[in-house]
């Protein structure tokens, strides 16, 4: 038997269940991981809330982990019991002592890389690989809006975005989280819950305003995120962390100023073993470097997954959050 998070309905934090279960083992073309850390992220309150639907319930939950590869499945040559290795996509189930995957969802983790710091960067960090180097590739000079800017995808991008040269302004919802941005390397913060944010990137913008805003808040950002971009910007809207934006009229990219809109996601990115293993090649090397260090701020047992999300979705974490099996 090992332990796992489990819900059988959704709802609240209360809805999920540390149980008991027997460990699948792996079929033709999977592993089994033995995870020492997994990585908590907003998208797995999406999937206990019910805004994500889920394949069938009870489901586990979660999506990235690190650990060691425990059991390998028929023709699989890639991966051997004993690798060390990582992961960010896959099915649900992460939140588990025993984690059984698709081995092309599955990277060996390079030796300066330990398990804790891979379970709280592998999406987190791909996430801004490809939002940064993809969505849009930037090139240095730019100038970028970056919502939640203290949050765990948030301090990646603050710290990668500095290395290629684009200035980051970062919102925020407290001092202490302006000053964690700015250490990350923000160019500047704007306290979204006290400032007016489009007439702040006015100003620090001498009018020139944003080539590109990032906004995984959503329904409450939307609007503004719209107004801090120059004409002809890109709109990138990755996650709704206040509400999904609903309703969208297609004109307002019109009168905001010819304006462009994409809606992203990991999974349509990393959709090749080739595509995924080069952004985490990426990924990899900014961390060995140095440019990128992932803030593990809160470390939870596996047991009080609930009391880690209710944190996360209360805007009490910043940096990374883990949950160690
Ligand atoms: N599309 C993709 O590929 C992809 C991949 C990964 C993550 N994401 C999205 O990226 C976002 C960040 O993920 P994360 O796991 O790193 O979370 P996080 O940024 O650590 O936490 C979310 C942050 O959002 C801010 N926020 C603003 N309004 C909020 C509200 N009404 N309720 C809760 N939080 C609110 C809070 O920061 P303040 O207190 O500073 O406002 C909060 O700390 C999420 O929306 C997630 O879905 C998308």
């Amino acid at each position: 038997m090992a332990k796992r998070i489990q819900f059988a309905r959704t709802g609240g934090p209360e809805v999920l269940e540390y149980v008991d279960v027997t460990p699948a083992a792996p079929g033709p073309g999977e592993v089994r991981v033995r995870n020492e850390a997994v990585g908590l992220n907003f998208i797995d309150i999406y999937f206990r809330t019910g805004l994500y639907p889920v394949a069938s319930l009870p489901s586990g939950l979660g999506t990235e982990g690190a650990g060691v590869v425990d059991a390998v499945g028929e023709s699989v040559s890639s991966l051997a019991v004993g690798d060390r290795v990582a992961y960010a996509q896959g099915p649900l189930g992460a939140y588990a002592e025993l984690h059984t995957l698709s081995a092309e969802k599955v990277v060996r983790l390079p030796e300066g890389i330990d398990c804790e710091t891979a379970a709280a960067a592998m999406l987190k960090g791909l996430t801004v690989q490809y939002l940064l180097r993809q969505t849009y590739a930037l090139q240095g000079g730019e100038t970028i809006l970056w919502h939640a800017a203290a949050g765990g995808v948030g301090s990646i991008a603050c710290q990668w975005a500095k290395a290629l040269g684009v200035k980051l302004i970062g919102t925020v919802s407290s001092p202490e989280k302006a000053a964690l941005a700015e250490k990350n390397g923000a160019w500047a913060t704007i306290d979204y819950t006290q400032e007016d944010v489009a007439e702040r990137v006015r100003e620090l913008t001498n009018g020139a305003m944003c080539d590109v805003v990032y906004d995984s808040v959503g329904k409450d950002t939307w609007e503004t995120s719209l107004d801090c971009l120059k004409k002809r910007g890109l709109m990138v809207s990755f996650g709704n962390a206040s509400g999904p934006v609903e309703g969208v009229n297609l004109g307002i990219l019109n009168q905001k100023g010819s304006l462009y809109v994409t809606r992203p996601s990991l999974a349509g990115y990393a959709d090749t073993r080739e595509r995924f293993e080069a952004m985490a090649d990426d990924l990899f090397a900014m961390l060995e470097s140095g440019k990128v260090q992932v803030d593990i701020a809160q470390r939870y047992p596996l047991k009080d997954a609930a009391a880690a999300q209710e944190a996360l979705a209360n805007r009490r974490t910043t940096g990374s959050t883990i949950l160690i099996p």
